[in-house]
């Protein structure tokens, strides 16, 4: 059973995916802690509906660094294994993914590298997405590593552009696809299905 600790910054309906991919026995890992940078992530409420252990830590209160080490410090106190990006909206320390190599998974809304890096969060992905007019964007799932978005690349899956999509639209569209490859890939991880070569990322069949 994997140790799964999670960093959220808002409505948390990637978390939601993962509490529901465990219940239905698709995930065989536990997750022991939320942390949540927002005082007023609704991801935290999910947490207590699910009797899940859940904090708030305010950045403003500690330096860059010193808020990273608190982390750590919160998930080492609990033996996590593997740390899982759901909606959180902060660059973690280089400290902080040095120690946690390739035991960090990121989701992000689009096919990376298109759309991906600094600036590139939340909702500002799908509108730079509609007025490039692409025909074609996504959801990745990655390791996360130094840089913003540049992990290796463990799924990604395609979505449509449609010409009457908004922003709204077009980003439900590529949450649905989202939840679906966060349970798959952090599922594999807890198989211990992922190798990591490089840049790449292996899944291991049977
Ligand atoms: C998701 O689209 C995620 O890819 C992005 O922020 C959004 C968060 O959604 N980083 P939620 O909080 O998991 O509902």
């Amino acid at each position: 059973m994997v140790n799964i600790g999670v960093l959220i910054s808002g409505n948390g309906t990637n978390l939601q995916a993962i509490i529901d991919g465990i219940k239905k026995g698709r995930i065989n890992g536990s997750i022991k802690l939320v942390i949540s940078n927002r005082k007023d992530a609704y991801g935290l409420v999910r947490c207590q509906k699910e009797n899940i252990e859940s904090m708030y830590i305010n950045p403003k209160e500690y330096d860059d660094l010193a808020y990273n080490r608190r982390l750590m410090e919160e998930f080492k106190k609990r033996d996590i294994d593997l740390i899982v990006l759901a909606g959180y909206m902060r660059v973690l320390s280089k400290e902080f993914v040095e120690n946690y190599e390739n035991r960090i998974i990121n989701i992000h809304p689009s096919l990376i590298p298109s759309f991906s890096g600094k600036g590139y969060y939340g909702e500002r992905v799908h509108k730079a997405v509609l007025d490039y007019g692409v025909k074609y964007t996504g959801a990745t799932v990655h390791f996360v590593d130094e840089g913003t978005d540049t992990g290796p690349i463990i799924l990604q899956e395609v979505v449509p552009v449609y010409d009457e999509d908004t922003v709204e639209t077009l980003s439900q569209r590529v949450l649905e696809v989202e939840h679906r490859i966060l349970v798959e890939a952090v599922s594999l991880y807890c198989q211990n299905k992922l190798m990591v070569d490089g840049r790449k990322v292996k899944i291991v069949k049977e």
